[in-house]
C-alpha cells in the first residue's frame, strides 16, 4: 500500500515500518498497562498480509497506529491508539472503519476487538461504531478489571484482484 491521504488536514496513511517503532512504542508505553514490545510489533509488520499494521503520519509526526488481523472471515482488531496531540480528531473511528472497509473487500464476516471495562474512550468509540459486548471476562486484567469482547458484522463486498477484476463476495 502507498501512501495515501487520510485525512482533510494533511494526514496520511501508510503501511507500519520498522523506522516507526520508536514513535509506536512511546505512544504504546504510555497508554498500555502491558505494552507491546518492539519484537511483536516487528513480529506484526513481518506477518502481513494477514497482519497489516498501518499508521497515520502528520508532517514526520506518528499521529496513530492499529494493527488488524485478518483471519479467514474475521477481523480482530488487536491494537489501536492515538497520540495525545491527535486526540478527538476521529482518527481512531476513521482508522477502524477503515480496516473494517479492508476486511469487507476480503470477504471478513465479523470484527472483533477487546477492551477494559474501564477504558470508557475507547468503549464509546466501538459502541458508536456500531459493535456490541459478546462476552465479559470477569478479573481478566487483575481484580475488579473486566474485559469486554465486542464484535460487529461486517458486509462481505465483492473483491477485486490484483488485475482489477472483480469477483463476487
Ligand atoms: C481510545 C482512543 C483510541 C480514541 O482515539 P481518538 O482518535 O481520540 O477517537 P475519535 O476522535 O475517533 O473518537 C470517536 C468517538 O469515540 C468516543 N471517544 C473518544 N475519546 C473519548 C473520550 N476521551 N471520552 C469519551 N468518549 C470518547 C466519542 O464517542 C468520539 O466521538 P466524538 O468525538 O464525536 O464525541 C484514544 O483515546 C487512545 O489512543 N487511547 C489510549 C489507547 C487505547 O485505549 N486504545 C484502545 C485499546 S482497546
Amino acid at each position: 500500500m502507498e501512501t495515501q491521504p487520510f485525512t482533510d488536514w494533511g494526514a496520511q496513511l501508510r503501511r507500519m515500518r520498522p523506522e516507526d517503532l520508536e514513535q509506536v512504542l512511546a505512544i504504546e508505553q504510555r497508554n498500555f498497562h502491558e505494552p507491546w514490545t518492539r519484537r511483536s510489533f516487528l513480529a506484526e509488520i513481518e506477518t502481513a498480509p494477514l497482519s497489516q499494521p498501518l499508521v497515520v503520519v502528520y508532517e514526520n509526526q506518528l499521529a496513530a497506529y492499529i494493527v488488524p488481523w485478518f483471519i479467514a472471515d474475521e477481523l480482530q482488531i488487536a491494537n489501536v491508539a492515538v497520540h495525545e496531540d491527535f486526540r478527538r480528531r476521529g482518527l481512531a473511528r476513521q482508522l477502524i472503519m477503515h480496516v473494517c472497509d479492508l476486511a469487507q473487500r476480503r470477504n471478513c464476516r465479523v470484527a472483533h476487538l477487546e477492551v477494559r471495562r474501564s477504558n470508557t474512550a475507547a468503549s464509546r468509540l466501538y459502541e458508536s461504531l456500531g459493535f456490541q459486548i459478546t462476552t465479559v471476562r470477569r478479573n481478566y486484567y487483575g481484580p475488579n478489571e473486566e474485559a469486554l469482547l465486542m464484535s460487529k458484522n461486517l458486509t462481505p463486498l465483492a473483491s477485486t484482484n490484483t488485475n482489477g477484476i472483480v469477483s463476487p463476495g
